[in-house]
C-alpha cells in the first residue's frame, strides 16, 4: 500500500514536473517576454523617432514662423482706415493707407529708443515715449526726437488681404 502511494507520490511529483515543465513552456512565453524585451529596445527606436519628431518639430515651428512672418494674412484692407493706418503690435508692424487703395507698412518699433508706436492720427505714427511722429505715407519723422524714418515692411495686397511678404 505504500509503495502504491509512493508511486502515486511520484507520479504527482512527476505531474508537479511537467507543471514546472509548463512552467519552463512559461519561460518559452518568457523568451516571447524578452522579444517583448525587444520591443522596449523598439520603443527605445521610437524615442529616436519622438527625438526626430522634435526636431522635425522645432523645424516646423521654424517654418510656420516663416510663412507667419511672410505668408500670413496680416489684416483686411477693409480693417486699415484710409488717411489713417493700424498698428499690429504682436507682429510689430503698423500698415497704413495714405491714398484710397495705396497700402504701406513700417516696423512699430519707434527709431529713437524702440518703443512700440500707439497711435496712428491726422496722418502720423505716433510713438507714446518721447512724441516723435513719422508719415504715414513713407514713415519719415515727422516730429522728433526721432531722427531715422520707421523701416519699410513688405506687404502684398491680394484681393481684400494684406500679406507680409
Ligand atoms: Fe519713440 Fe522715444 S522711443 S520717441
Amino acid at each position: 500500500m505504500t509503495q502504491p502511494a509512493t508511486r502515486r507520490t511520484v507520479l504527482a511529483t512527476g505531474a508537479a514536473t511537467i507543471a514546472v515543465g509548463c512552467v519552463g513552456c512559461g519561460g518559452n512565453d518568457s523568451k516571447s517576454a524578452a522579444s517583448s524585451s525587444t520591443s522596449p529596445a523598439g520603443k527605445s527606436a521610437s524615442p529616436a523617432d519622438t527625438s526626430a519628431s522634435p526636431d522635425s518639430r522645432s523645424a516646423t515651428p521654424a517654418d510656420r514662423q516663416d510663412t507667419a512672418v511672410s505668408g500670413s494674412v496680416l489684416a483686411r484692407t477693409s480693417d486699415i482706415p484710409e488717411g489713417g493706418g493700424k498698428i499690429f503690435k504682436e507682429k510689430k508692424v503698423v500698415v497704413t493707407q495714405p491714398k484710397k487703395g495705396e497700402f504701406k507698412a513700417f516696423s512699430a518699433i519707434c527709431t529713437h529708443q524702440g518703443c512700440t508706436v500707439a497711435k496712428v492720427a491726422d496722418g502720423t505714427i505716433d510713438c507714446p515715449c518721447h512724441g516723435s511722429k513719422f508719415h504715414i505715407a513713407d514713415g519719415s519723422v515727422a516730429h522728433g526726437p526721432a531722427t531715422r524714418p520707421l523701416p519699410a515692411k513688405h506687404i502684398k495686397v491680394e484681393k481684400d488681404s494684406i500679406r507680409l511678404t
